[in-house]
């Protein structure tokens, strides 16, 4: 059995072998206190109430996510995650799972989620459609996406505008700003690089257009122009852009020259036209010739009568045209200038050559629906386009009967309108009173649980939307704006207190 022998210092050991030890005299240094144990005491119970100590994942003061029982029908680790690709703007959150919610409606296009990149947004007034489509617009921008303001109706796009360095136009009340809503533009420079079979098609293709901005506009003093009234307005329209004389060159026109045409026939267009004699052509025509003249002695003039003077940066990141001051002209005034406008940014946005992705936002576009069926066939053959021309439209509507009461005048024109709903793949629907959300869930295909959202949990705060793409499931999403983005679109702003000290609404 062996004895154990007691432990010896190194000092002792070293006297052993006569060595006179020197470190048992040298003062011993103290073990520095902060020296890391292996195995750390663990942190009391609530951690160190020191800076520093314990474990934070996230910065004080801690982000609180509230939400009712309704939304929260589990806990958030054992949810599924949004099946969206996390590209392009952060919107916000998808309310149900608590993930990121991000928007690319080209990357959409791109990934097969959707058939084309168009949106359409619905609610009712104040529920924060313009702020979301501002919201998306400033985050597209850092993916190359630029964007144009076609008509802002309140004037609420121009403090963004203005904090991106570009000036927005500003149209009537005094502005010498025009558009000439036939203008040529992109397509005088391009002509001459097309061959002749492309410089027929895509005359074709604007001929069209005006035809329709034309009829969209007698309709809207009130005339439904007739079959003959059509053949009329595409014969002045060829014979004045110098299509019919087989031309190398287009000459520029405008509506009066339009009106002054029809109204002064000559021999050569009313034998084009089948007429007898002149005295039945100016009869035959009168209606539409009159409605034409109407607009430009009223609604249009000093707006949409002469030829464009002024010339969209289109560098600039986003560009508007400012109607603010046309609103005091009447609701009719501002839905006709919004169809001049939207029919003469598409074509400039389609025919221009730098081949990057714009968004053109129409918002407030239930106004220009509410001229009738022609003018939701204008704008669906503005929305064709999109996909080829890499263009986002964003529409902003109320609801949908903005598009289905022009059905009262007809089957075809529902059609139409069914057919505008199915050129937007992606419907962001926000607050809605109950009979809206049955029509909305009943032409876009809701599923019973979206439909409910749709009533309840989408009205609990601003902001908050129900986005469907096509068939996919819905998200419930909510939008969230930087401080930055709410000071700069504060559609509130008059309603509050100059000083600043008063009440504050914050979308709550
Ligand atoms: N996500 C949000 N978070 C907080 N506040 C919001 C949000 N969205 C909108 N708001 C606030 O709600 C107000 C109205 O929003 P907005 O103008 O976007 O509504 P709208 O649906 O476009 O209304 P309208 O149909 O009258 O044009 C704004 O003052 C805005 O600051
Ligand atoms: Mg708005």
């Amino acid at each position: 059995m062996s004895r154990r022998v007691p432990e010896r210092g190194a000092a002792e050991l070293l006297e052993t072998f006569g060595v006179v030890p020197q470190i048992g005299t040298r003062q011993r240094t103290p073990e520095p206190k902060t020296r890391e144990r292996i195995n750390r005491a663990a942190a009391p119970r609530r951690g160190y109430a020191r800076p520093g100590y314990g474990w934070s994942p996230a910065a004080a003061p801690l982000p609180v996510y509230q939400a009712s029982t309704r939304e929260i029908g589990g806990l958030f680790p054992l949810l599924a995650a949004s099946p969206l690709p996390a590209v392009g703007a952060r919107i916000g959150y998808d309310v149900l799972s608590g993930g990121a919610f991000y928007c690319h409606p080209v990357e959409w296009v791109l990934r097969g989620y959707a058939t084309n990149p168009n949106i359409a947004l619905f609610g009712e007034p104040g529920r924060g459609k313009s702020s979301t489509v501002v919201a998306m617009i400033l985050r597209l921008l850092n993916f190359g996406v630029r964007t144009l303001i076609s008509g802002d109706v309140k004037g609420e796009y121009t403090p963004v505008v203005k904090a991106l360095g570009a000036t927005p136009i500003v149209l009537g009340g005094g502005s010498s700003a025009r558009v000439n809503a036939l203008d040529l533009g992109p397509l005088t420079a391009r002509w001459d690089s097309w061959s002749a079979a492309r410089q027929r098609t895509e005359l074709e293709g604007v001929l069209g257009r005006w035809g329709q901005l034309l009829a969209a506009l007698a309709e809207s003093q009130g005339y439904s122009p007739t079959v003959t009234d059509e053949a009329a307005i595409a014969a002045v329209l060829r014979r004045l852009v110098g299509a019919t004389a087989g031309a190398t060159r287009l000459s520029p026109i405008t509506i009066p020259d339009v009106h002054r045409e029809l109204a002064d026939p000559d021999e050569e267009l009313w034998r084009e036209l089948r007429f007898a004699d002149r005295r039945e052509c100016l009869d035959q025509l009168r209606s539409i010739t009159d409605a034409l003249g109407n607009l430009i002695s009223g609604t249009l003039s000093g707006l949409f009568d002469a030829p464009t003077n002024i010339k969209l940066d289109w560098n600039a990141p986003v560009q508007s045209m400012d109607l603010s001051r046309v609103r005091s002209r009447g609701d009719r005034v501002v839905a006709v200038s919004l169809t001049c406008l939207g029919a003469w940014s598409s074509l400039a946005t389609d025919l221009r050559s730098d081949g990057q992705i714009r968004c053109v936002v129409r918002d407030e576009s239930w106004r220009q629906l509410r001229l009738g069926p022609r003018a939701v066939a204008a704008i669906d053959a503005e929305l064709r386009l999109s996909r080829l021309e890499q263009i986002i439209q964003i529409l902003v509507l109320h609801k949908l009967s903005d598009l289905l009461s022009v059905g009262a005048m007809g089957s075809q024109a529902v059609a139409i309108a069914k057919d505008l709903i199915a050129l937007c793949s992606t419907r962001v629907l926000f607050g809605q009173s109950t009979h809206v959300a049955d029509e909305l869930a009943a032409a876009l295909g809701l599923t019973r649980p979206e439909l409910q959202r749709l009533v309840g949990a989408v009205n609990e705060r601003r902001g908050r939307a129900l986005w469907k793409t096509e068939n996919h499931p819905a998200h419930l999403v909510q939008t969230v704006l930087s401080s930055f983005e709410r000071r700069l679109f504060d559609t509130n702003a008059q309603l509050r207190p100059r000083s600043g000290h008063g009440r504050q609404h914050h979308g709550r």
